[in-house]
């Protein structure tokens, strides 16, 4: 695995491959990696020659009272598990590498799709992450880029830019993995005690629910979400920002559960703001 710091140099090693025919997959990061990283370039080195990955903590997509300053780091950790499951490019860049003085560009997915579930609590977030997202994209040129469905409404936006800004790349959402019990994967997690470790279950526990109601018949998303609610607050410890139902492209509200259709939750469990999801396919 090569590591590289620079654009400049990334952009004349992808070059080369490109010119040897194959086909490049790229996983954005910022890093602190764990299963669900790892599952994404997996499957990168699944459906690509030559896999990139970069380690970026984006400052443009942290809000300012967020914590980019604390966001967990381990570059040396990080280097040893993509190397171990067959990374071949490492891209580290700097700040200044990626906002040079004077940046002054940004890239926004405009309307309902970036103002509504994190978009809410965390405004000008999505417009860092697709700025950049779409200049990692332009710098790498990949043929596919993965991410992990667990952003869902990253990924949605990510899916909506590339479309509307006609980006030659095929942008690919990978499972979320899961730790024993069902808490989603995420660096935030090393926020947690044990006892909010524990208490953070209902989370996924109660989006089993949900597919568990809709199986059964129920489909009124207002009830549905209130029944979700409810079981997340009877845990203590953990705070509900949004629970959303909603449709899986535009993340506009449903009313009814006929189609598929994306369950959301964001909730607050000590210092750690943790999200999860899960798509509910009715049967027909
Ligand atoms: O999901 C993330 O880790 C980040 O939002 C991303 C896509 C790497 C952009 O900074």
């Amino acid at each position: 695995m090569l590591e590289i710091k620079t654009i400049r140099e990334l952009r004349s090693a992808l070059k080369e491959e490109r010119a040897r025919g194959k086909k490049i997959g790229f996983v954005p990061t910022m890093g602190y990696m764990h299963e669900g990283h790892l599952a994404l370039m997996r499957e990168a080195n699944r459906l690509a020659d030559v896999v990139v990955v970069s380690i970026f903590v984006n400052p443009t997509q942290f809000g300012p009272n967020e914590d980019l300053g604390k966001y967990p780091r381990d570059i040396e950790g990080d280097r040893d598990k993509a190397a171990g499951v067959g990374v071949d490019f490492l891209f580290v860049p700097a700040v200044k590498e990626m906002y040079s003085e004077g940046y002054s560009t940004y890239v926004e997915v405009t309307g309902e799709m970036t103002h509504v579930l994190c978009g809410r609590s965390r405004p000008g977030h999505f417009k860092g992450v697709t700025t950049v997202v779409a200049k990692l994209l332009n710098i790498v040129e990949p043929d596919i880029a993965l991410f992990g469905n667990k952003d869902w409404q990253q990924l949605a936006v990510i899916k909506r830019m590339v479309r509307d800004l006609n980006m030659d790349v095929e942008i690919i959402g990978v499972p979320t993995v899961r730790e024993n019990g069902g808490l989603a994967m995420s660096s935030r997690n090393t926020y947690l005690s044990l006892e909010e470790r524990k208490a953070a279950l209902v989370l996924s526990k109660a989006l089993r629910l949900a597919q568990d109601m809709v199986r059964t018949g129920k489909t009124n998303a207002g009830e549905i979400a209130a029944e979700l609610k409810e079981t997340i607050e009877n845990e203590g410890l953990i705070e509900v920002e949004y629970l959303e139902v909603c449709d899986p492209e535009s993340l506009s509200p449903v009313e009814t559960i006929e189609a598929n259709t994306l369950i959301a939750v964001a909730a607050r469990v000590g210092k750690a703001r943790l999200i999860d999801n899960a798509l509910i396919v009715p049967e027909s």
